[in-house]
């Protein structure tokens, strides 16, 4: 699985957060580099995502006094070094043997934010207990909902037992998207590595209660209609009814992960909901998906404010969460980019990618003149027909 060594240093050519990538390649196989790599269909919406980044110019203004500027934010009641947090990335064995662990530990130790997927490939627990070692920085945990519901209480449970400060609620991959990448390569998770926290039963003296409800599941299958989408995989599929549920069965703040329409986005946090993230899941769902860039504007024009507004999808500059910062949101998450320095160096390549990110967001708010987060605006970005597009 793992081809060629950890990198013991950074060496000179990795001096850009997308420099990782060719290390990683050559480190990981066919299968996972399909798997970490791949969107759906034509990877279209993939490549629109950073596109929507190049073709938005920065318009900067000198001379203006940024003496003690710096980049820190408060997120959810948390301050973060930098408004950018670990998206969520099932199965980070696959990637690196600590997995999880090192991700946790690093971000931690930086003070900054990680999302831990429900599809992780190590426990809950541990990575609480990975993160507690590193530091102090904020964990949440992400939540895809299970068919077996009982089970989705469980993981609520254990993710406010330990210490994770919001769940991420992802709406927007009820099923897989068709990723032709993963399938010319024949993806399949090796041997060893799963998502530990789904293991079932979890109580061994639940035995009966287990077997039960796979009973019920099974039932439901044989009267399933002909469609594997329709009749099988949606009816698991996240509701409005699951956000309520989810919203008034936990105690902590809900981040509803994958939206782009703003009629989506008003409605989920007038039901409460205490963020959204404008995501289009790296274009690994359904392809020619708008940007999440483009989404953007009109989220923001709707939500005036109400929440923190985060986003995902082809960050890897710091001039790239300017952008999205001038265009509405509040923070940004990042995927394949730390999973390639995860995979290329361990902890220390996360360590490292952060870094980078936060060097080139001061600098470019220092060659625009703007000292602080909150006085990014559209004013900083030059072509005006680029400041808003419509959802
Ligand atoms: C993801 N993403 C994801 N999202 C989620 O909510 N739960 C998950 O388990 C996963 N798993 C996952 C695996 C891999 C390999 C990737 C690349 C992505 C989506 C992720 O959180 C995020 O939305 C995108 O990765 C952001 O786009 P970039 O930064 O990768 O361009
Ligand atoms: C993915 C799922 C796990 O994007 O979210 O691969």
């Amino acid at each position: 699985m793992f081809q060629a060594p950890l990198l013991d240093g950074i060496p000179q050519d990795i001096a850009a957060v997308a420099d990782y990538a060719a290390y990683a390649r050559r480190r990981l196989d066919d299968n996972a580099w399909a798997y970490l790599e791949g969107a759906a269909g034509d990877e279209l919406t993939r490549g629109w995502n950073r596109a929507a980044f190049d073709r938005r110019t920065l318009l900067p203004r000198v001379m203006a006094d940024v003496a003690g500027g710096h980049c820190r934010t408060t997120l959810l009641g948390r301050e973060l070094p930098l408004p950018v947090l670990l998206a969520p990335v099932a199965w980070q064995k696959l990637f690196h043997p600590d997995g999880e662990l090192a991700t946790a530990y690093t971000a931690s130790a930086l003070g900054a934010g990680m999302v831990l997927s429900t599809l992780a490939s190590c426990s809950i627990e541990d990575v609480a207990a990975a993160a507690q070692q590193g530091g102090n920085g904020p964990r949440w945990f992400q939540l895809y909902l299970q068919p077996e519901r009982q089970l989705n209480e469980e993981l609520v449970r254990r993710a406010e037992a330990a210490g994770y400060e919001a769940i991420v609620f992802t709406v927007d991959a009820p099923l897989n998207g068709i990723r032709n990448r993963e399938q010319r390569v024949g993806f399949q998770l090796p041997a060893g590595i799963e998502a530990v926290n789904l293991r079932r039963p979890l109580d061994p003296n639940d035995r009966a209660g287990f077997e039960l409800r796979q009973r019920s599941l099974a039932e439901k299958r044989k009267q399933r209609g002909p469609s594997n989408v329709f009749d099988d995989l949606m009816c698991h599929a996240p509701t409005w009814k699951d956000l309520e549920w989810l919203l008034a069965t936990t105690r902590l703040p809900v981040v509803v992960k994958g939206v782009l329409h703003p009629d989506d986005a008003v409605r989920a946090v007038d039901l409460g909901a205490a963020s959204i993230v404008v995501s289009n899941h790296g274009g690994r769902t359904l392809d020619t998906l708008p940007a999440s860039l483009d989404a953007l504007p009109a989220i923001a024009e709707r939500l005036f404010g109400r929440v923190p507004i985060l986003l995902d999808g082809g960050i890897q500059r710091g001039s790239d969460i300017f952008k999205a910062i001038a265009l509405g949101a509040s923070a940004v998450l990042i995927g394949r980019p730390y999973i390639h320095a995860l995979a290329a160096a361990g902890p220390f390549g996360i360590a490292h990618v952060l870094r980078l990110l936060q060097d080139e967001l001061e600098a470019t708010m220092a060659l625009c003149g703007v000292d602080r987060l909150d006085r990014i605006s559209t004013d900083f970005l030059k072509d005006p027909s680029f400041r808003r597009i419509d959802a």
